[in-house]
């Protein structure tokens, strides 16, 4: 009888899972920074102007941490969270001082704090599926009961009307990496879908990952009402200074009274 052979029992490489992997986070920081980046300066402005000078502020899809680093620069204390592993270690290198987790919004720990961002349509996402309308808005109670009186709540979302015409592809090339892009606005469900391909080059290769991307797209009367309800006193903004916001979107400043 011919003697068997056993087999090692090999751990199957799992792979890499979730929103916002290695390669998209990777190509997100290089070539699609600069929406935070010009919009820091703005930011940065607005909470002095309200005179929040210094303490916290906690930064919700704070994504590869590019605003994090403005805040400190400029002498605040940062907390923040993304639900994307590779997003956190991309900002806790860039931001050494700030403390960052990777954690979706709906479960971060509110400490007290001056003010609360979330900056490029975090609260559309669906990667979370407790990301509902009644979730979120209980959010912002929470947040609400964080801030000190007189700090500011400042985000923006993506509305109806984000995708001109319905569809669109377009794409972007750098020299190590390329990204194809398709966005589908459903109008009915008022949702959005990406389907977003990435081509990073790893040696002489390129190395390829797709990701796909649902929104809930919000309603801006709805949304303000429940920040009122909330307790905030609030308005809505087109721009955040050089950023300028596309069709279908909108920034909200909220203060808590
Ligand atoms: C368009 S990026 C913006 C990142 C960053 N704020 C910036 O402006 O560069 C959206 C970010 O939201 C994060 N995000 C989406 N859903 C989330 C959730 N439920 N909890 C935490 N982060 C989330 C994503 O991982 C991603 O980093």
């Amino acid at each position: 009888m011919p003697k068997r052979v056993k087999t090692p029992v090999t751990a199957t490489a799992k792979p890499p899972s979730g929103p916002y992997r290695e390669d998209l986070a990777y190509i997100h920081d290089e070539g699609f920074g600069e929406f935070a980046a010009n919009a820091a300066p703005w930011l940065i402005d607005l909470l002095r102007s309200h005179g929040l000078v210094d303490g916290l502020v906690i930064d919700l899809g704070c994504g590869s941490g590019i605003w994090a680093r403005e805040l400190s620069v400029c002498g605040y204390g940062v907390l923040g969270y993304d639900i994307s592993a590779a997003m956190v270690e991309l900002a806790r290198r860039r931001v050494p001082r700030g403390e960052f987790q990777a954690k979706p919004f709906l479960t971060a720990r509110l400490r007290p704090c001056v003010a609360v961002t979330a900056i490029g349509e975090v609260f559309n996402y669906l990667f979370d599926k407790r990301n509902t309308p009644e979730r979120l808005e209980a959010l912002f109670e929470r947040i609400h009961t964080a801030l000190r009186p007189g700090g500011l709540f400042v985000f923006d979302v993506a509305l109806p009307g984000r995708v001109p015409g319905g569809c669109c592809r377009t794409y972007t090339e750098a020299s190590s990496w390329a990204c194809l892009y398709e966005a589908k606005e459903d109008s009915q469900n008022q949702t959005l879908t990406r389907r977003i391909t990435t081509f990073r080059k790893s040696g002489q290769l390129y190395r390829r990952d797709s990701e796909i991307h649902r929104l809930r797209l919000y309603d801006r009367t709805e949304l303000t009402a429940q920040l009122r309800n909330a307790g905030f006193r609030v308005r809505t903004v087109r721009d955040y200074g050089k950023t300028k916001f596309p069709p279908g979107y909108a920034g909200f400043v909220a203060q808590k009274r």
